[in-house]
């Protein structure tokens, strides 16, 4: 069932800037096609990114390093068509943003123009990816930010895995975290942080921080969906809870229907034409 009414109006960066305001937190869940973007908008996410992870997820790589983006603006285009509500954010693609801010500046316009959505994700915090956030900000494009386990950067950090845990680790997370809300971004996301550090990040900003595997002191949640919804059945880290099994009830929704194919007890007359 929706919780969008007629009058619904969508979510702006104000609004998310007052749920930290209000201390309401806010529900963010990845989505990277038409019918479960529908779905988890009706069912009342504040925010939906349209996550890199789709390479993973979608696709079957192994890292999200071969997101083009094409593949953005195909999955961004698909969501947006199903979203009344929701504040969409698309991410941008390894080497989309890293080059120079003009290139990057192209590149955030170009998924903006041709998607729809509110604004883009970008990964890193360093004086560098200021740059690119000082000039996107300067155009008009909402940023938000991604500090902690970097996964475009996965072969620098040595895996998947926690980051902030050694004194010069949270220094820097802190300092890039600063610097992000300095060139304007709207929000960090904080992915795989030591829950105290997160907290401490989190109440030092003006603007919010969204976790994912960062603890329950900070402004936001995202998880991916399909990890969330037990879609992604072999992914089982510590900072996942599944919310729902869909991955076990769609093989025995398949299950069922070969095996009633196989002994015609589908179609029934209630699934033909006379
Ligand atoms: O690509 C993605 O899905 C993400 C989330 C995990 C935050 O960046």
């Amino acid at each position: 069932m929706s919780v969008l009414g007629p009058k619904t109006k969508r979510i702006t960066v104000r609004d998310l800037l007052e749920f930290k305001q209000r201390g309401e937190r806010i529900v963010a869940l990845t989505a990277y096609d038409y019918t479960f973007a529908r779905i988890v908008d009706e069912s009342g996410a504040d925010m939906i990114l349209v996550g890199d992870s789709v390479g993973q997820i979608i696709a079957g790589h192994e890292s999200t390093i071969p997101v083009t983006i094409e593949d953005m603006i195909y999955h961004g285009r698909a969501v947006r068509r199903a979203v009344k509500r929701a504040f969409v954010v698309i991410d941008m693609p390894f080497l989309s943003f890293q080059v120079t801010p003009e290139e990057t500046l192209r590149n955030a316009g170009r998924i903006m123009k041709e998607t729809g959505a509110e604004a883009v994700k970008l990964e890193g915090g360093d004086e560098e990816a200021e740059r690119h956030v000082r000039a996107l900000v300067r155009a008009g494009i909402p940023v938000l930010g991604h500090l902690g386990l970097t996964p475009q950067s996965v072969h620098v950090l040595g895996g998947f895995r926690v980051q902030g845990r050694d004194a010069e680790g949270a220094d820097r997370l802190r300092e890039d975290a600063a610097r992000l809300e300095a060139a304007g971004a709207f929000g960090v996301v904080l992915e795989l942080v030591p829950a105290k550090l997160a907290a401490e990040v989190t109440q030092a900003l003006t603007i919010p921080t969204i976790g994912i595997g960062a603890g329950p002191d900070v402004d936001g949640q995202i998880l991916v969906l399909y990890d969330m919804i037990g879609l992604n059945e072999d992914f089982t880290p510590r900072f996942l809870r599944r919310f729902a099994e869909v991955g076990q009830q769609s093989r025995k929704g398949v299950t069922d229907y070969a095996a009633a194919v196989r002994d015609g007890t589908f179609p029934a007359p209630a699934q033909s034409f006379e």
